[in-house]
């Protein structure tokens, strides 16, 4: 048995942070940013939690999908950014939108929510689940290092969801880690232990942004290319592949590396920048909403990350 998305819902803060205002506060510019990496515009949060996002984009997706919190089965969230380690996000949604099932987070960096999704189908598999809600939300604003302007320029706060419930749609998918802490590391600080002796960095974001670049090129031609064959189709039968929003040279060297034009590439990394784990599900529910999706269309999904790791899967709608 398979899965089927049900509704999409996403929510991004009002506040907007260009680029030019960032230029007030590293050294920086607007051209730099829009050639280097695409970024016009990110929204951050000025008084939002990242679960009360989630709980926005989730409220969105059951619209969407017309149930209520009292019809949902599982709630999965992915974030690295999460308000608290205990209750988890996902518990934090579950009391924000009144629902009463099992509610756990899942962390794989940027590509977390194309795991938390595939969790989430293998629960369904399972038998016992009517309906899941998967969400991807991050206030990444908290977990940067404000000082650092190869790192600060690029992320952004948001949520993604989708209501998800059995049937045919997803046909495959992949899940990827390649353990490396040099190319992106956010250590979880020191800690209050008086014993420990170790010393653990600032719980920043950390990054040598031409290795995960590479890395990230090579997993989402790979990936992508490698479900296509898994199901028997030409990536020329895909109509839109949805990536990972971190970069748009990222996106037009794995374009270029598939042979496939780069419009079937949905990016709005322009406008939210990279808002890691509800990049995916931002971008799709935007996809979704745009009338642009016909019945019967293959559509990619794929993304990189922390770990490192990666995910794609591929869907028919
Ligand atoms: O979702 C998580 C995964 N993360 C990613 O996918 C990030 C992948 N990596 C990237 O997107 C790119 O590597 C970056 C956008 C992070 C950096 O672009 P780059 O073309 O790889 O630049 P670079 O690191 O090679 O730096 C080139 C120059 C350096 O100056 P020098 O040494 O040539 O004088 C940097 O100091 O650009 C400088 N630089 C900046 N200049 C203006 C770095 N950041 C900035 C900045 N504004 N914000």
């Amino acid at each position: 048995m398979s899965i089927q998305v049900v509704g999409t819902g996403a929510y991004v803060p009002e506040r907007i942070l260009s680029n030019d205002e960032l230029s007030q506060m590293v050294e920086t510019s607007d051209e730099w940013i829009r050639q280097r990496v695409g970024i016009a515009e990110r929204r951050i949060s000025v008084s939002e939690s990242a679960a009360e996002m989630a709980a926005k984009a989730a409220e969105r997706a059951m619209e969407a999908a017309g149930i209520t919190a009292d019809e949902l089965d599982l709630i999965i969230g992915a974030t690295i950014s999460s308000d608290s380690i205990c209750p988890t996000m996902s518990s934090y949604v579950q009391g924000l939108i009144g629902a009463h099932c099992p509610a756990f987070d899942v962390n794989s960096a940027c590509s977390g929510f194309l795991y938390a999704l595939d969790t989430a189908a293998a629960f369904l598999a399972r038998g016992g689940y009517r309906y899941a809600l998967v969400f991807g939300a991050e206030r990444l604003s908290k977990i940067l290092n404000w000082q650092d302007r190869s790192t600060c320029v690029i992320f952004g706060d948001g949520a993604g969801a989708f209501i998800i419930a059995p049937g045919e749609q997803y046909l495959a998918s992949k899940l990827f880690t390649q353990f490396d802490n040099n190319a992106l590391d956010i250590p979880n600080g020191q800690g209050s232990s008086p014993f420990y002796e170790r010393e653990v960095g600032d719980a920043l974001v950390a990054m040598s942004g031409q290795e995960t670049f590479k890395f990230a090129v090579r997993r989402l031609a790979e990936d992508v290319q490698q479900l296509c064959t898994e199901i028997g189709i030409t990536l020329d039968d895909l109509t839109w592949i949805v990536p990972h929003q971190a970069n748009t040279r990222i996106i037009e060297l794995c374009a270029k590396r598939l042979k496939q034009p780069v419009e079937k590439f949905y990016m709005n990394i322009e406008r939210y920048g990279n808002t890691s784990s509800a990049s995916v599900p931002i971008s799709f529910d935007e996809l979704a909403r745009s009338g642009k999706l016909k019945k019967g269309d293959l559509i990619a999904m794929c993304a990189f990350g922390g770990g490192l790791s990666s995910a794609s899967c591929i869907l028919r709608w």
